[in-house]
């Protein structure tokens, strides 16, 4: 294991991970794997578990890589922001400002920011808090959980996606290698509302307490996301924002999707909706671990584009009062029938 900041190779771009959790461990330890540059930035509980077990790189079509705690560059200092050419920024939304004030104080001045962060508003927080850096929107189409022993398991398929900009190129071939490339689009606010209907869920399977397929499988839960979208489409379509297809199926097709029997949404998504027994959403995480959530990044996202064009999004405002009640400590989960009824009672 080296914690030591001068342990990256020269030559090739120095790549940080800055906050190196589920997402920064596992596309940094892929990129690592790939024989990448990578320093991962992150805490002292997980420096203490990559120290003495590295990382296990895992993923519903079988990879299996392993870096030892040797091959690892983990650190706890922020120092080591000042060798990166590029810094993958992988806090939850609610560590963005802080983790944006680190690379102020600490990055040189030609480096480039990525974003793998959900929600539409953290890559333009790190633009707007470091104007003298660029920053590029990512999008990470995946679900990644985090198990014992520095395990991390990518649970769901998808490719992770960019804003396009020449400045990645020195990157490519590193994700492409990792098994990771990089798809590039120039409208990328249709991408992350596109990703951020997605997400939606990640409100509900946190208060399903449910592995995500076993959410997904009960129909009430997904007449609550079905909720969710709708409201979300009609807040868009009134913005004049149109969100991009970032699965298997257009955002609008959804709902009926959602809506449909057990029997016949088991059939429709056997082939288009891989995802094995152990995903659960990251929100479901930070309600377990007593943290705050994404939860105001993603519903209330929602909520407050509706404000800005004068209308509301009462049923993500809910989901969020929900979600908030349980940061709070008072979680409890909620049966389909109950978080539907909870959805639609009126305010
Ligand atoms: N997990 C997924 O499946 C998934 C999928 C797609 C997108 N995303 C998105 O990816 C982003 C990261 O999610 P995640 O699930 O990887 O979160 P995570 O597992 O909580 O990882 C973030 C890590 O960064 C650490 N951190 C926060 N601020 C830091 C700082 N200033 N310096 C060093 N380390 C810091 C956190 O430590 P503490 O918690 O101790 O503060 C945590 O260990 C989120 O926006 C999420 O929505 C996640």
């Amino acid at each position: 294991m080296n914690t030591n900041i001068g342990f990256l190779d020269q030559g090739t771009p120095h790549i940080v991970v800055l906050g190196a959790g589920a997402i920064g461990g596992y596309i940094g330890g892929c990129l690592a794997v790939a024989g990448a540059n990578v320093s991962f930035l992150g805490r002292t509980k997980m420096l203490d578990i990559v120290k003495t077990h590295g990382y296990r790189l895992t993923d519903l079509y079988g990879r299996h890589s392993k870096l030892a705690p040797s091959e690892i560059h983990f650190t706890t200092d922020a120092k080591v922001l000042k060798l990166a050419d590029f810094v993958l920024v992988a806090v939850k939304s609610r560590d963005t400002l802080a983790a944006a004030e680190l690379l102020r104080m600490h990055a040189k001045p030609n480096v480039t920011i990525i974003s793998f962060q959900n929600g539409v508003g953290n890559a333009e927080a790190l633009a707007n808090h470091l104007p003298q850096f660029k920053v590029v929107a990512g999008m990470v189409p995946f679900n990644v959980v985090t198990l014992p022993n520095g395990h991390l398991h990518c649970g769901t398929e998808g490719q992770l996606c960019t804003e396009s900009n020449a400045v990645l190129s020195p990157l490519n071939t590193f994700f492409e290698k990792a098994g990771l490339p990089l798809k590039q689009f120039t409208n990328f606010k249709e991408i992350q509302w596109g990703k951020l209907i997605l997400n939606l869920n990640n409100a509900v399977n946190a208060i399903s307490d449910l592995p995500l397929k076993e959410e997904l499988s009960q129909h009430a839960y997904r007449k609550c996301l079905a909720l969710l979208i709708n409201e979300t489409l009609t807040v868009l379509a009134q913005a004049g924002i149109h969100p991009a297809k970032v699965s298997k199926v257009s955002a609008q097709l959804l709902p009926y999707i959602l809506r449909t029997p057990d029997f016949v949404f088991k059939r429709l998504t056997a082939s288009m909706l891989k995802i094995d027994e152990k995903a659960r959403s990251s929100m479901w995480e930070d309600l377990q671990n007593q943290r705050t959530t994404e939860v105001t990044a993603l519903n209330g996202a929602v909520v407050d584009l509706a404000k800005s064009i004068g209308i509301s999004a009462p049923r993500n405002a809910r989901m969020v009062a929900l979600i908030q009640q349980a940061e709070q400590g008072e979680f409890k989960a909620l049966t389909g029938k109950d978080l539907l009824q909870n959805l639609t009672s009126p305010p």
